[in-house]
């Protein structure tokens, strides 16, 4: 429960002496303080900020940083503790260890509902992702540490039996925007309790936006690979410690995904494929129909809401009022298109003749394309090689039940069989086109 009481504000006093401890301007009317709002992204774990029923949850500031609450003092001691050697040592293992957590700021107090609450402050994994998509794998069969009450291990072994036995991973929370309609969908800790060994596959196919007209991107797999292996070889070393009940925080940007998507669908339809699909399609609505009507239709009203993509269409809307195809351009389009696919649509030449963009026969996917292409262009043109690989993320989160190993001579198994089950399950998406069969 993230309800503070009396007792768990002694403790906090205690947080206080931390080096790292900032004390914030707190204002008076018991809000958050300016730029800091609930973390929406948050896909797993406890609940949100609630004034009702007085709940803190994760915030997040406009800078990119998340503050999650230290809950119950034992456990925030040590996740902060967890952070603050990692800050420290100079240990190698500890030096590696740090490339795959989110980078850590100290802790901060806020002062919310009346009460002061202690905050570790990170770096949100998805800060600069236009639409991202997150997903909470808990690692191990084991999430039970080694001073679990019986009862509590009991629990523990109740929650989401199956996948973890089938696997000794489970899903605790996933969000995905899709990548053609830009849709977002969260998928709760309820939805990951349900899954058996097939749903499992399911959830991660929903996150990685697999179906069967999409096959899997290879860039996204890829990249997701690259970080688990790195991750799995550091837990083929390390024989320091236990993670128990710990997570792998998996994050991508649907819009770089759909950018990517684009590249390979016109790779595989050989040169100028996907631009002449695009303008014949477009041309085959307006031949079916045979009415023109003018600009500012309903054609937006098929793209959602409150996304980028939304906000995309407004601005080719924009473009779109003062567009009208000059018959010079017309005809460069066309003998481009023409020459490119190698064959005539006579849909297009009827369609040509059209110079008032209309819902019947209108452009918006296709600028909406061109201008997103534009966009990428430009962000491969301009940003660092660094951002340029940013667009897929895997960090290691809640560090809670993190202990010392009793045994320094074995390795954390309970952790490795989780991640190599991980890992052959996302392979498969590498190897098989043919994997949403
Ligand atoms: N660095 C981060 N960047 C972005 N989102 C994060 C980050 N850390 C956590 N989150 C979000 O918050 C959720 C919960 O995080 P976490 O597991 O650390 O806390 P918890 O489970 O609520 O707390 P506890 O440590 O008490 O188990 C994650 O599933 C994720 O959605
Ligand atoms: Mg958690």
């Amino acid at each position: 429960m993230t309800t503070l009481d009396s007792q768990s504000d002694k403790t906090l006093c205690h947080l206080d002496k931390h080096s790292n401890t900032e004390l914030n301007e707190i204002p008076s009317d018991c809000g958050l303080p300016a730029g800091i709002s609930p973390l929406e992204s948050r896909v797993a774990g406890h609940p949100s900020l609630d004034k009702e029923r007085q709940t803190i949850g994760m915030l997040r500031r406009s800078d990119g940083r998340i503050f999650k609450p230290v809950v119950k003092p034992l456990l925030g001691k040590r996740e902060i503790s967890f952070y603050e050697n990692l800050q420290i040592s100079k240990n190698p293992i500890l030096l590696q260890l740090k490339n795959y957590v989110p980078r850590y700021y100290g802790t901060t107090e806020l002062q919310i509902f009346g009460r002061r609450v202690t905050f570790l402050t990170l770096k949100d994994i998805t800060d600069g992702m236009a639409e991202p998509c997150m997903m909470d794998i808990k690692i191990g069969r084991r999430t039970w540490d080694p001073l679990a009450t019986p009862e509590k291990r009991a629990t523990e072994e109740l929650k989401y039996a199956e996948s973890k036995r089938t696997y000794g991973f489970c899903i605790t929370g996933f969000q995905v925007y899709n990548v053609s309609s830009g849709q977002l969908k969260q998928f709760g800790k309820h939805y990951g309790k349900t899954l058996d060994a097939k749903g499992v596959v399911e959830a991660l196919k929903i996150f990685l936006n697999i179906s069967p007209e999409r096959p899997p991107c290879r860039q996204l797999i890829v990249k997701l690979l690259s970080f688990l292996w790195k991750i799995l070889l550091f837990f083929r070393a390390q024989r320091l410690f236990r993670f128990y009940s710990s997570s792998l925080l998996v994050a991508y940007d649907t819009k770089r995904l759909r950018h990517y998507l684009r590249l390979n669908e016109r790779n595989s339809n050989g040169p100028g494929g996907q631009a002449s699909e695009s303008f014949t399609s477009a041309n085959s609505r307006a031949s079916t129909s045979g009415v023109f009507k003018h600009a500012n239709d309903e054609a937006s009203n098929s793209v959602p809401s409150g996304t980028s993509r939304n906000r995309t269409t407004e601005r080719v809307h924009f473009v779109k009022r003062s567009f009208s195809l000059s018959n010079d351009c017309e005809t460069s389009v066309k003998e481009k298109t023409l020459n490119r696919s190698g064959s005539c649509s006579p849909d297009f030449r009827v369609g040509g003749i059209c110079r008032t963009h209309s819902y019947a026969n209108n452009f918006d996917d296709d600028m909406i394309r061109m201008k997103e292409d534009y966009d990428e262009l430009l962000h491969e043109l301009t940003s660092s090689s660094e951002e340029k690989q940013n667009w897929v993320r895997i960090n290691m989160i809640d560090f809670t039940h993190v202990f010392p190993a009793e045994d320094r001579n074995t390795l954390d198994l309970n952790y490795l069989e989780g991640i190599e089950n991980l890992i052959k399950l996302v392979e498969m998406f590498l190897v098989s086109k043919d994997t949403t069969a």
